[in-house]
């Protein structure tokens, strides 16, 4: 049963638990009634995916390599999120294209995208590090639950008791869509290491019709590091005020890496994860870079 404080954190939509401190029923209300345009670009993420990196890449993308925005607008309103009350506020007068984070699932996103052409970046990240990730983000975030012990927080996971609901609904969701040829799949563990960033990035320019001369796609590359972007205040969240993000407990940019869950996971949990995740993606045919762990 939800307590007074889980009440005050938290809203409910379509039976999804929402954070309060991020999302109204107003900014909500904006959400659905938003008209997409054609040249609206949305990287949609489950939390913990990827969302930040999305927010440095994609404007460095299409801007040509620039690094002024990334070094003087905070990421939320550089690329704000769909839902968020920061869109009615810098979206206005911004010229096309727009670019947004989202973490809606696929059928909540508002109905004049279905019939657009906008296009679509889709990060998935291996749920084992999305869950560890999630862990220590509900350690230092007030606004959301304490998440107790980690053995404990799975459960929350595993049962849709966070925000966004589960991981498996939200990947299902983007997965069996009728939107495609705009829309571009990719995974967090996919782009992580040097190489594989440079190809992600020049991945991610081809789908967005984007040439990037080879010192543009280095410039890119390096900002984009784990390691830069931890550095950059308009992107680690260190201007948020201590008593809703407290880095002392956790920084944002925490680990930026694929793996970290085997410094989480017991056996037991592992094997209980992981079955729960296979069965429920039962039945779907994607391949996941982590799926042969
Ligand atoms: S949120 O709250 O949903 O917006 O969080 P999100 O940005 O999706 O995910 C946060 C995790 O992404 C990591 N991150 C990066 N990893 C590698 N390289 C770069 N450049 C990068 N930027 C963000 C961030 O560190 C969080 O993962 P963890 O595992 O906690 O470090």
């Amino acid at each position: 049963m939800a307590t007074t404080d889980h009440r005050k954190k938290y809203l409910c939509h379509h039976g999804l638990l929402l954070p309060k401190v991020a999302l109204s029923e107003e900014s909500i209300q904006f959400s659905m009634a938003f008209e997409v345009q054609d040249d609206d670009i949305f990287a949609v993420t489950y939390p913990k995916s990827g969302t930040t990196w999305m927010q440095e890449i994609l404007p460095l993308i299409l801007n040509g390599g620039d690094l002024t925005p990334v070094q003087t607008i905070p990421n939320w309103d550089r690329v704000p999120w769909l839902g968020g009350p920061r869109a009615p506020l810098v979206l206005g007068d911004r010229p096309p294209p727009r670019v947004m984070v989202s973490h809606w699932p696929y059928h909540l996103m508002p109905p004049s995208f279905y019939t657009s052409k906008a296009k679509v970046i889709y990060v998935t990240r291996n749920p084992k590090d999305t869950a560890v990730s999630s862990f220590h983000f509900h350690g230092m975030a007030s606004y959301l639950d304490d998440p107790g012990t980690f053995d404990q927080f799975l459960d929350k996971f595993l049962s849709r008791q966070v925000i966004y609901g589960k991981w498996t609904d939200h990947v299902k969701s983007w997965r069996n869509t009728d939107i495609e040829g705009r829309i571009l799949y990719m995974t967090y563990d996919a782009a992580v290491f040097l190489q594989d960033l440079r190809a992600a990035v020049l991945r991610m320019a081809q789908f967005l019709g984007r040439e990037l001369s080879p010192d543009i796609l280095e410039k890119v590359v390096d900002h984009c590091q784990f390691n830069n972007m931890k550095t950059n205040i308009m992107s680690n969240y260190s201007l948020v005020p201590k008593d809703i993000m407290d880095t002392g407990k956790s920084l944002f940019l925490r680990k930026g890496t694929t793996g970290d869950w085997r410094n989480h996971f017991n056996a037991e949990q592992e094997a209980r994860f992981s079955a729960i995740i296979k069965k429920e993606m039962e039945g779907t045919s994607f391949k996941f870079p982590w799926d042969d762990e």
